[in-house]
């Protein structure tokens, strides 16, 4: 009879246990971060993995520290609920920070959570998630969280290009704390609920005198569109932790690994909407998205850094159900040009394609390289190189359709078939050339046209010259720079060709410890 009782205090010992864990910092302090608008971190994994998958790991770990009073104060598992599960059938590995324990500020013990996660995630090729909502370091704790941030700082850049990272910041996420998110993939935030900086308003307003509230300095819409920062804004939680799966839907588990295949049912792939897409002024604007759409299967366009640069457009598709990263220029926006900020935007896009296997397309309309003394003097020069550098280096099937402009450096960057694209189309309506035809004119039958009788004449007359000769896209054609000059409604049928011809692509770049791009 002993036994038996002694094993039911037991049972009962866990399940007091695993109530309390349950409970995080309990009732009040979730009850508060519910008045905040905020989930708690158990919540927020529900709604992220499919029903029932999650496993949690070290649900009972307990700080060691004794300073400020922290010995008589400790929560089962340490403000971090770590675990693995299952989204849209595959496995993640997700932590989150639990903000009604010491604000889920990181301890030792918490960072130690998160590094066990971590070497799980590399070890078994899986995508990590972070759900971040923390006051930052462990203050009662001093350099031990300090230690623990570099721990996880380090692990993330070792796993960077091996399994996929996700950042979710979903709360404060201040000071160094923001470079594990800053190392990974893609960061998401949650509108008026997170905010990310490096130094708080205050810091800023004893050292620059400028006045600014959290949300301006480092609120969502301010990282989506003046620093780039986060490549996603939701307008709440939920949708947050949707468009996490959505993301993992284009992505393949690790760097050896593709992503997932979707039902495909070939059909009728004409365009015809293409055709009449292109002004007959080509100094008119037309909205890319709308190749983009015609292109891709129905409802599978996903748009990354939508607000930053709008210039250039980046985002993942699928065509016949294979999943592909789009780069495309935006005529919409300042005519499409290549900047400082859709350089880098696009260069890291690149970058992660082509760490993880997915195929690149190029919807190419690119007058050039925006000129001024602003784009000079903060190095368009080192940021147009890493767009360059970006796609020299990629060895995924990369495809370039020239829909009309291709002037300039801005033809070489965007995929040309000098830097190893693997096929490069082009619309009857492309321009490829140095550069447009009166600034070519002016240039070069400059002399020609201050002798001539009538000069606004001679200038149209060469204008027209030169115009006939390179504002099309056959001179390129004859030198076998681009391999086909397509219908536009065709195109979408020739990617479909196109990408499963390259699908079995082997390209092995020179050895080497690892490049040195312009950073
Ligand atoms: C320990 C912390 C904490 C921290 C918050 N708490 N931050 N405990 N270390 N860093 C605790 C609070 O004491 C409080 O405990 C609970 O969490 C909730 O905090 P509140 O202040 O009540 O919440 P709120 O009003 O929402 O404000 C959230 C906050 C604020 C803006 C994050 O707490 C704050 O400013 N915290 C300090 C932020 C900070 O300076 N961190 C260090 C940054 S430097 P109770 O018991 O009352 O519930 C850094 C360096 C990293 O992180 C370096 C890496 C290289």
């Amino acid at each position: 009879m002993e036994s038996r009782s002694a094993a039911v205090s037991k049972k009962e010992l866990l399940d007091q246990k695993n109530a309390e864990a349950e409970l995080g910092g309990g009732e009040n302090r979730i009850q508060a971060q519910h008045a905040k608008g905020k989930l708690t971190a158990r919540e927020r994994i529900s709604i992220l993995v499919d029903k029932g998958s999650f496993e949690e790991i070290g649900r009972f770990v307990m700080h060691r520290s004794k300073d400020f009073g922290l010995d008589k104060e400790h929560y089962l598992g340490d403000g971090v609920v770590t675990g693995y599960g299952k989204v849209n059938g595959r496995l993640v590995y997700v932590f989150a920070q639990d903000f009604t324990v010491f604000g889920g500020s990181l301890s030792e013990t918490h960072a130690e959570k998160i590094c066990k996660l971590m070497d799980l995630a590399m070890k078994n090729g899986a995508p990590l998630i972070g759900l971040n909502d923390s006051g930052g370091a462990r203050i009662q704790e001093g350099v031990l969280s300090l230690a623990g941030y570099a721990d996880i700082f380090y692990k993330n850049t070792l796993a960077s290009g091996v399994i996929p990272q996700i950042s979710a910041v979903m709360g404060p996420c201040a000071g160094g704390a923001v470079y594990s998110p800053a190392i990974t993939d893609f960061v998401l935030m949650v509108e008026n609920t997170s905010y990310m900086f490096v130094t708080g308003p205050n810091v800023v307003k004893t050292v620059t005198h400028e006045e600014v509230t959290s949300e301006e300095l480092g609120g969502a819409m301010t990282h989506a569109t003046k620093s780039g920062v986060t490549h996603f804004v939701s307008a709440n939680e939920v949708e947050c932790l949707l468009s996490i799966k959505k993301l993992l839907s284009y992505m393949p588990q690790n760097c050896e690994d593709d992503a997932p295949r979707y039902p495909y049912t070939p059909g009728d792939e004409l365009r015809p909407a293409l055709n009449t897409l292109i002004p007959e002024n080509a100094n008119q604007p037309y909205d890319m998205r709308e190749v983009i759409t015609e292109l891709s299967d129905p409802d599978s366009f996903f748009e990354v850094h939508e607000h930053f640069a709008e210039n250039i457009v980046v985002g993942f598709s699928r065509i016949a159900g294979r999943s592909i990263g789009i780069v495309a220029n935006q005529p919409a926006v300042l005519a499409g040009v290549l900047d400082i900020h859709a350089s880098q935007k696009a260069a890291r896009f690149v970058r992660f394609c082509d760490c993880f296997n997915i195929p690149l397309l190029v919807l190419e309309d690119v007058p050039g390289f925006l000129p001024g003394t602003d784009q000079e003097w903060n190095a368009i020069i080192t940021n147009g190189a890493k767009l360059l550098y970006a796609f020299c280096e990629a060895t995924v099937p990369r495809i370039t359709v020239i829909t009309r402009k291709a002037y300039g450096g801005a033809y070489d960057v965007m995929n040309s078939k000098h830097i190893g694209a693997d096929m490069n189309f082009a619309w009857p309506s492309a321009e490829i050339a140095v550069m447009g035809a009166s600034g070519a004119a002016e240039i070069i039958f400059k002399r020609e046209i201050a002798q001539a009788e009538n000069p606004a004449e001679k200038l149209q007359e060469k204008i027209d010259d030169y115009t006939q000769k390179f504002t099309n896209p056959y001179r390129a054609a004859h030198r076998g720079y681009i391999d086909e000059v397509i219908y536009p409604d065709q195109t979408r049928a020739k990617l479909i060709r196109a990408f499963e011809m390259l699908e079995n692509k082997v390209d092995v770049l020179p050895k080497k410890k690892h490049g040195n791009i312009p950073l």
